[in-house]
């Protein structure tokens, strides 16, 4: 079934059964639960693996121990650099999914990422708390603005798309179905943000890192450089090598002009 009708026909039912149960003269707690429909949905968005909205792609069909390290919210002024030396220090090639906002405030940082043999996304233009609230509209605006930014820079638009938070909904797919992006989500969530013990981090990808990967991190805040330096020995000392998204799933990171 169409996956936007099915998030309207869930809404619906949702009011329908809830209304019915109050005019039967139920208490307003069995009506509650006919509220269920609602709270399936926003597990439903929050939960990028179940593909409920939209298609993503979360790992790359390989059984060679082969993973792709991506890092969302850049580029950032103080961290993006330092995580950019580390991955040159260890010859390793990853992905970035950036906020148009921070493109076009540090255009330098991208040309960097790119010279260095990197791969890009768009991870929409504001990344703003309420984005998932947005209309067809306004996420296209979002997605365009960014890919925009991103070809002033080097004259091709981006093909892969990851949405902020993870979250989708029909809006969302509606707007990517006609932006043509590819989405790209993860199979191994690192939890590096609210990190405050690196190491413990650093175990529990390990743990759950398997061939064909995709690895979600962050190059905005300290603890990434930590995490970085005991993860990629780590992974190593597992025969893991490390590939861009692209090369991992065999798709073009750039729409063809
Ligand atoms: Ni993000």
């Amino acid at each position: 079934m169409n996956r936007r009708i099915l998030f309207y026909l869930l809404i619906f039912d949702a009011f329908f059964i809830s209304g019915i149960l109050l005019f039967l003269g139920f208490n307003w707690y069995w009506a509650l639960l006919g509220l269920l429909p609602i709270l399936l949905i926003a597990i439903a968005s929050s939960q990028i693996q179940w593909n409920f909205f939209l298609t993503a792609i979360h790992s790359g069909k390989t059984s060679e121990p082969k993973i792709a390290l991506t890092f969302d919210d850049g580029p950032h002024p103080i961290y993006t650099p330092q995580v950019l030396d580390i991955l040159k220090k260890n010859n390793i090639k990853v992905s970035f999914f950036l906020i148009g906002q921070n493109v076009q405030q540090f255009p330098h940082l991208v040309k960097r990422i790119l010279d260095e043999g990197h791969t890009i996304g768009n991870h929409s233009f504001t990344h703003s708390k309420t984005i998932d609230f947005k209309n067809k509209k306004s996420w296209l605006g979002e997605i365009e603005k960014t890919d925009s930014e991103i070809e002033k820079l080097c004259g091709m638009k981006p093909r892969f798309f990851r949405p902020p938070y993870g979250v989708t909904t029909p809006h969302l797919a509606s707007a990517i179905e006609k932006s043509k992006h590819l989405v790209i989500g993860w199979n191994v969530r690192s939890f590096d943000t609210s990190s405050r013990n690196p190491s413990k981090t650093v175990q529990k990808i390990c743990e759950e890192i398997r061939p064909g990967s995709i690895v979600l991190l962050h190059d905005r805040h300290e603890s990434i450089l930590p995490i970085l330096e005991q993860l990629l020995p780590k992974l190593r000392d597992k025969n893991f090598t490390f590939v861009t998204v692209n090369e991992l799933i065999h798709e073009e990171p750039f729409h063809q002009a």
